[in-house]
């Protein structure tokens, strides 16, 4: 996904721009480039590839030098990834950098092209920079908002104007964007991570706003040209937050910060072994109030939903109903008002579950938001929020935000089910007490495991593709475990009900195909085991995940790879650590991009 920063202050703007962008790596981009204030000129600098290649660009044909400027990281969507096509791009007074993506840029485009222009590139960029160009009449916001009223899509841009020397304008419509203000220098970027190294201080753009960044200070309007006043925000976190911290990669440092990161959701929200949501406005009677239960999120988000149906279901006795944000925004969706509307998402920003959160409330339910970035479009656009407080997570593969995901869902379980009476409150204090201890748990696990999962992962390095297998708790956990490694390692694999594999993927296996079982839930164990004792006969190397007790040898699993016991409804949070681990050392082993995978965003701001 395209990373915005833009900079006007004391400092060489061309080196912010570039620093802030390598805080944007993370987002995932196959090109980088620049535009800078040179002598009251607008001088730009752009290359296909990663930032060293605009660097070494820079290097050769000199770098542009000043205070003011904009820059960009793009992941192409229109056109292939090519010096052109980088960003920024240019009409004859007007310089851009863009986010997300024009819809009805072909139209406009041709509206264009019938006007005289011409264009360079391929990118539905370069047609918004035409287009501000055709509208200029020497007013910037007059500019835009002429320009935008004509523009389909979710997007934010950073804009110099050639007569407007050292003013940088930032706009967003849904595409998020953000404004940092430092000491007499001020930034726009995609997200803070950018800026933090910087200023912890900022204020985030909402729909229709613009930022106008000029001698050090920051003033903000609507597309009508109205002032607006704004709130200014502080970041709770540092930049050591968003390093590697001697971390080889960002993911592995994740995977290490997940005990602090549960902690620190899970025990604000628990009080003498009772949860309290009250701060969410979530109360007990509204608890009582809802019939039905829907899960809507994408990816990891949406895994951390299937952990939690199979929770809710067991021991609150409600029905719940676990959807893909791509498919339920389009089908219609059976909701009422008496249905409760979970949408779950790390960035808060996710295209699909914003507009399935949209749809479910015009549908009349209840929606609550489970995010963890602060002020971001979901959690404010819900009716009520918890936050998660993983901190800033830069790897694209998810890790501790699945985890404290995992915790909130079972914050929820549990005071749901005791509100309706499901439990009795012995049970309830013995699972919030359970979950309490869990941080310690992960830490161990992660301890215990760690080389374990090193050396497994030399075994899975040329399979060209592997089942991930369980039943119930397991086999929801089975699929945030597969995603983890295709994501990252490229290699194939399907998660699968044990129980389901007879009814035809058994055919897919042989001994080059490696079999991952989880079998933390001990009611289920001899029925997974038998599944394990099936695909092992089809000659598959077996690796089986289960607790430190559980009644499995090697007769049927080739590696054991054993957890610490807790209450089997919590074991997922465990359970997560390995299938995280095998993930990582096998992207590492296989040399690929571990926090940045080919093909990926962080977050899909875009449809
Ligand atoms: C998983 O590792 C991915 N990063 C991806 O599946 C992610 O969980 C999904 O895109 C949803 O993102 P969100 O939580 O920010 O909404």
């Amino acid at each position: 996904m395209c990373g915005i920063v833009g900079y006007v202050g004391p400092r060489d703007c061309s080196d912010v721009l570039v620093s802030a962008l390598t805080k944007l790596e993370y987002r995932g981009y196959d090109s980088a480039g620049i535009a800078v204030f040179d002598d009251s000129l607008i001088k730009v600098a752009k290359s296909k590839g990663r930032l060293k290649d605009l660097i070494d660009k820079m290097e050769k044909e000199g770098k542009p030098s000043g205070h003011a400027g904009i820059g960009h990281t793009r992941w192409a969507t229109h056109g292939e990834p090519s010096d052109i096509n980088s960003h920024p791009h240019s009409g004859k007074r007007v310089t851009i950098v863009h986010n997300g993506i024009i819809e009805n840029y072909k139209e406009l485009k041709q509206f264009l092209l019938d006007n005289g222009r011409q264009f360079l590139s391929d990118t539905d960029t370069e047609v918004v920079a035409q287009l501000l160009d055709y509208y200029y009449d020497g007013d910037p916001i007059n500019t835009i908002q002429r320009t935008v009223r004509d523009l389909r899509g979710s997007y934010s841009l950073g804009i110099v104007f050639a007569d407007f020397v050292d003013t940088v304008y930032g706009i967003r419509c849904e595409s998020p964007l953000i404004v940092g203000k430092g000491k007499d220098e001020s930034f726009i970027a995609s997200d803070v991570p950018a800026i933090i190294n910087y200023t912890k201080n900022y204020y985030t753009l909402e729909y229709g706003e613009i930022a106008i960044l000029k001698d050090g200070s920051v003033s903000f309007c609507d597309l009508y040209g109205k002032p607006l006043a704004k709130e200014l925000k502080t970041a709770d976190w540092d930049e050591k937050a968003a390093e590697k911290a001697g971390y080889e990669h960002y993911m592995i440092k994740e995977i290490h910060e997940q005990p602090s990161a549960v902690k620190t959701t899970i025990t604000p929200r628990i009080e003498n072994d009772m949860v309290n949501l009250t701060e969410c406005s979530i109360t007990d009677e509204m608890l009582k109030s809802f019939d039905r239960i829907f899960i809507v999120a994408c990816g990891t988000a949406m895994h951390a939903g299937m952990v939690a149906k199979y929770v809710i279901e067991k021991i609150a006795r409600v029905e719940v109903i676990v959807d893909i944000a791509s498919e339920f925004r389009y089908r219609n969706p059976l909701i009422t008002s008496k249905d409760l509307v979970i949408i779950i998402s790390q960035s808060g920003e996710t295209a699909d579950s914003k507009a399935a959160l949209k749809l479910s409330k015009e549908m009349g339910a209840k929606t609550l938001a489970i995010v963890n970035v602060k002020g971001s479009s979901i959690a404010r656009e819900a009716d009520m929020v918890i936050y998660t407080h993983a901190g800033p997570e830069i790897a694209v593969a998810s890790t501790k935000a699945y985890m404290v995901q995992l915790s909130v869902m079972y914050l929820f379980a549990f005071e749901l089910a005791f509100s309706k009476g499901k439990i009795t409150k012995d049970k309830y204090i013995e699972f919030t007490k359970a979950l309490a201890s869990t941080p310690e748990y992960i830490e161990k696990t992660i301890e215990e495991v760690k080389d374990e999962c090193q050396y497994i992962s030399t075994k899975l390095l040329n399979a060209d593709s592997l089942l991930y297998i369980g039943r119930g708790l397991d086999y929801a956990l089975s699929m945030e475990g597969s995603l983890k490694l295709k994501e990252i390692s490229y290699i194939h694999s399907e998660s699968y009900a044990a129980g389901e594999l007879k009814h035809g993927t058994i055919s897919l296996v042989t001994e080059q195909m490696p079999v991952i079982a989880v079998v933390t839930q001990n009611d289920l164990l001899e029925k997974t085991v038998s599944n394990i004792k099936e695909v092992k006969a089809r000659g598959a190397v077996t690796i089986v995940i289960c607790d430190e007790h559980a009644n499995i040898g090697n007769d049927v699993a080739d590696y054991i790879i054993r957890i610490p016991q807790i209450n089997p409804l919590l074991m997922p949070m465990l359970a997560a650590v390995p299938m995280q681990l095998l993930a990582y050392y096998t992207s590492v082993n296989r040399g690929n991009d571990v926090d940045k995978p080919r093909n990926l965003a962080k977050s899909v701001t875009v449809e």
